[in-house]
């Protein structure tokens, strides 16, 4: 990978104060670029900017939802006149939420019975609205720093996007519905936009991460001792390499992507990071 690129580039990560992409935030400012961090929570951007700032990089913490086109706007603005025009882009916002995932992994007749039992959630219990905010945060989302980053990289006429994508963009995981096909569309939307973008000179891939243990899916996958949960035993059996992900094994992924001297003739592609989960059909 070429160690000047990212020099002096402007590079925004949306998700920046996350467990992910704070470290690839992080990564960024170390190889060069002058980085906009994004997320609603300015409060979980700054020690990432601060972070960032003592090491001698460039960091611009700003707080935003990425599913509202007039806020998206705004930072951009504020991105071109502080730190200059963007041309890296890094959607890392996105995820799930509890009550937008059944508790069942296949159908009981007590979800559809007249007295649902207390702590159960099936498909039909679901409620369209929750399901409705996840495959907006990770697809509109993903979209709307597209369109706004975007444009101002096609006027340059030069660019690259890197989306966050998921094992579930390939086959859906139990229990995660809305999940599963925002992260689908994910996959579809980087396809799309490279074949239309590529004559602007923006190049636009994905990342597809395995399992990382972040804030929510900590609780999920492990128990209050450290140990794993049923799940937690569930996807370490289907995972080859038999650990979790951590940030930084994301990071040579995402840098190679961004990087048109790399990778100038990859667009399209979503990368696996997943210590071979995909590759396995656990049998
Ligand atoms: N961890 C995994 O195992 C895994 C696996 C596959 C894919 N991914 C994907 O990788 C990405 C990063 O995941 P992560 O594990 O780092 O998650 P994380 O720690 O929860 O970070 C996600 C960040 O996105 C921000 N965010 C959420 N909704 C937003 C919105 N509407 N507008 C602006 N910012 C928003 C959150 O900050 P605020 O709440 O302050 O806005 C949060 O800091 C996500 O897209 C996730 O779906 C993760």
């Amino acid at each position: 990978m070429s160690t000047t690129f990212f020099q002096g580039k402007t590079a925004v990560v949306t998700g920046g104060g996350g467990t992910l992409c704070s470290a690839i935030a992080i990564e960024l400012a170390r190889l060069g670029a002058k980085v906009a961090l994004v997320g609603r929570t300015v409060a979980k951007l700054e020690p990432v900017a601060s972070a960032i700032q003592s090491a001698g990089g460039t960091a611009l913490p700003l707080g935003a939802d990425v599913t509202d086109a007039t806020a998206v706007e705004a930072i951009r603005a504020t991105v071109a006149k502080e730190l200059g025009t963007c041309t890296l882009l890094v959607n890392g916002a996105g995820g799930n939420r509890n009550d937008a995932v059944t508790t069942l992994t296949e159908f009981q007749p007590e979800e559809i019975g007249d007295v649902l039992p207390e702590g159960l959630r099936g498909f039909f219990n679901l409620d369209p609205g929750r399901m409705a905010d996840v495959i907006r945060v990770n697809t509109i989302g993903t979209l709307i720093p597209c369109q706004v980053f975007g444009r101002e990289m096609a006027r340059r006429g030069q660019g690259a996007i890197v989306n966050f994508a998921s094992m579930n963009s390939y086959r859906p995981l139990s229990k995660n519905l809305a999940y599963s096909l925002s992260k689908a569309g994910v996959a579809n939307m980087t396809q799309w936009l490279a074949a239309y973008l590529a004559p602007a000179g923006i190049r636009v891939n994905a990342v597809a991460p395995g399992f990382f243990a972040n804030e929510r899916s900590r609780k999920i996958l492990m128990d209050d001792r450290g140990g794993l949960t049923a799940r937690g035993q569930n996807v370490m059996a289907h995972t080859p390499m038999k650990r979790f992900g951590e940030a930084r094994d994301l990071l040579g992924a995402v840098c190679w992507l961004l990087d048109d001297e790399s990778a100038g003739f990859v667009t399209g592609i979503t990368v696996p990071v997943d210590g071979g989960f995909l590759a396995s059909s656990g049998v």
